[in-house]
């Protein structure tokens, strides 16, 4: 992708520029030549289903895996050339849980602070102000054993701040939340970009989450960006409305509903279809009419909505996340069957 070509004076004031970034291993692609930018003070987010790609790109960002690939820029250093400036300027929160539960919470975050070599009055401010922040001051003294799933979350995200970082990576923050949880971090999160003046990179495969976060929206699939947008733009590109119909047998309703010259895009999931329509109120009378013991199909129910995300990623990749994260299961699979045959 060429898009920076035109942008050259503007390069220096993205605070992440990517180009054509790569990462295989062995001989399997996990991310596939991807170039995108994030702005200063910006709150973007990577959508994608499990094994998309997300988690490779961070640690590629964060200095933590070497591309095998393309260039990456964090607040104008290289990840390769320039990994100490690259770490002084990030924070990141890991997918997977990675704070000492055998310390408080305090110490946690203490501990953190002295490898960034933050001197005592430093480190006894900043641990106020971000346990502040994540509301967790009255649990500081408590060992992180005795945290709550969602309190370990809130201090691993007041970690990542602790060093004054200028970009924040969370990857997956709200991982197995329950949904209350979820929006309680959500709005630290909103928070601590405005408060902190923070540029936040997400990684998530919630639509909720991207849609009500980010700023801009990177889809991911297979290693490869499919689409990148803000949620809205992505949404306006399906247009109108979507109706969604339960029917059976659907395979003969899909048949005949995509000969309809109003419907723009069609999508069967299971009994569900999906079709992008405009003005869908006018829609469905037309669908009401239909004999459906003639056309032999029943329509079992009917609703009419505005294009989620979780469209948008249906009609840029021809599956839910879901169905996506079963088929990159099978391809791991596949790829680990190959290795083992080699
Ligand atoms: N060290 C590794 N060696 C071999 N394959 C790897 C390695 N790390 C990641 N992969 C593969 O690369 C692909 C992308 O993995 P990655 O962890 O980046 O996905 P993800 O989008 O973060 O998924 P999730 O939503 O499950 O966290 C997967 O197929 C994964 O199995
Ligand atoms: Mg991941």
């Amino acid at each position: 992708m060429q898009i920076f070509d035109e942008y050259d004076i503007m390069k220096t004031l993205f605070m992440i520029r990517v180009e054509n970034l790569t990462k295989k291993f062995n001989g399997f692609t996990a991310v596939d030549n991807i170039s995108f930018f994030v702005n200063k003070g910006e709150i973007f987010g990577f959508l994608g289903p499990n094994g998309a790609g997300k988690t490779t790109t961070i640690k590629m960002l964060a200095t933590l895996l070497k591309p095998t690939k393309g260039e990456a820029k964090i607040c104008g250093f290289d990840v390769l050339k320039e990994k100490e400036n690259v770490r002084k300027s990030i924070g990141i929160v890991f997918q997977e849980p990675a704070l000492d539960n055998r310390l408080t919470g305090f110490e946690n975050l203490d501990f953190h602070a002295r490898l960034y070599g933050l001197d005592k009055e430093t480190r006894k401010k900043r641990i106020e102000e971000v346990l502040n922040l994540v509301e967790l001051q009255d649990k500081a003294k408590i060992l992180v054993i005795n945290y709550s799933g969602g309190m370990q979350r809130r201090l691993e995200i007041a970690r990542g701040l602790m060093h004054y970082p200028k970009v924040l990576f969370l990857d997956e923050p709200t991982l197995g939340l329950d949904p209350q949880t979820r929006h309680r971090i959500w709005d630290y999160i909103l928070q601590l970009n405005q408060k902190e003046k923070i540029t936040i990179i997400l990684t998530t495969h919630y639509m909720e989450e991207a849609d009500y976060l980010c700023q801009r929206v990177g889809i991911i699939d297979f290693g490869k960006i499919v689409a990148l947008d803000t949620p809205q733009n992505l949404k306006n590109i399906l247009g109108g409305d979507v109706i969604s119909i339960e029917v059976f047998p659907p395979e003969r309703a899909f048949e005949i509903f995509k000969t309809f010259s109003w419907v723009k895009k069609i999508n069967r999931c299971n009994s569900i279809i999906n079709l992008n329509v405009e003005q869908g109120e006018k829609k469905i009378p037309l669908l009401m009419k239909i004999d459906q013991k003639e056309a032999g199909f029943e329509i079992k129910s009917v609703n009419l909505r505005k294009p989620t995300l979780e469209d948008v990623f249906l009609y840029f990749t021809g599956k839910t996340i879901r169905d996506g994260e079963a088929s990159q299961e099978e391809k791991n699979k596949m790829t680990m069957r190959g290795r083992f045959r080699r």
